[in-house]
């Protein structure tokens, strides 16, 4: 079954995962993380950038790879996650940008960029630490139920959720984009180690369904259940229906 932690709340929880990631790093230089944008992480990256600049914590030799992008929103665009991890992390980290990868969704054929993100991610020799969030659906990346479990990087439509649930994040619904690319269930599995970090009582029942429900489309996270080494750090709140 998949192993999970609580901790009082959303900072403790972000501190635990910031211990991981930073972990993984010290023993492995160049290692390769995966990473998750949403509102969630971002406490996440504001530890590892203070990490860096109080304590060190090297990225020099590390390669990123991130779990999806929007489709149709100009270069450059604030909600971009290209932007996103420039803004929360990438500026702030002595990371190479040569090593910093997301898919790629400007190039004439986006189903094409999408097998070459596919092999970009096998390219780097594997990802050592995925870090993951999760919609309130059970998607992870743009992986929204239905996704099958030997998906990979490819083409998305956004689930009605979905749209609704980000457009906080835009001046109005309509302006959410529709479409994604997302790494596939099969490219999260391959991960190494994941960390699927959830907090707020609108992540309890995706989360309770993820870890004890049955292995199935209708939650994607259930798929977790497959992988050997997943850990879910949770706050009390997102914790109530275990
Ligand atoms: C987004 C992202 C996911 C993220 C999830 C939850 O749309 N594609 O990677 O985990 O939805 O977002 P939040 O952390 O803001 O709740």
């Amino acid at each position: 079954g998949i192993h999970w932690t609580v901790y009082p709340n959303h900072h403790e929880a972000s501190l635990a995962v910031a211990d991981t990631i930073s972990a993984v790093l010290i023993e492995k230089p160049a290692c390769v993380l995966g990473l998750a944008t949403g509102s969630t992480p971002l406490e996440v990256y504001a530890e590892l950038a203070r990490r860096h600049r109080e304590e060190a914590l090297d990225f020099g030799k590390a390669t990123t790879v991130n779990l999806d992008e929007y489709i149709g929103l100009p270069p450059g665009h604030p909600q971009s996650y290209v932007h996103y991890m420039h803004e929360h992390l990438f500026r702030h980290i002595n990371i190479d940008r040569d090593r910093t990868h997301l898919p790629n969704v400007h190039a004439a054929d986006l189903s094409e960029s999408a097998n070459d993100f596919e092999r970009l991610v096998e390219s780097t020799g594997g990802v050592d630490l995925q870090l993951l969030g999760i919609g309130t659906n059970g998607h992870i990346g743009f992986n929204e139920p239905g996704a099958e479990e030997d998906s990979v990087t490819r083409v998305v439509d956004l689930a009605p959720g979905t749209i609704h649930s980000n457009s906080r994040f835009f001046e109005s619904e309509s302006d959410v984009p529709r479409r994604a690319i997302t790494m596939g269930i099969a490219t999260i599995l391959r991960a190494r180690k994941i960390v699927l970090l959830a907090t707020g009582d609108s992540k309890a029942e995706a989360v309770a369904e993820a870890i004890n429900g049955p292995i199935s489309r209708d939650n994607p996270a259930s798929f977790l259940q497959t992988h050997a080494n997943v850990h879910f750090v949770l706050d009390s709140a997102a914790a109530v229906g275990l």
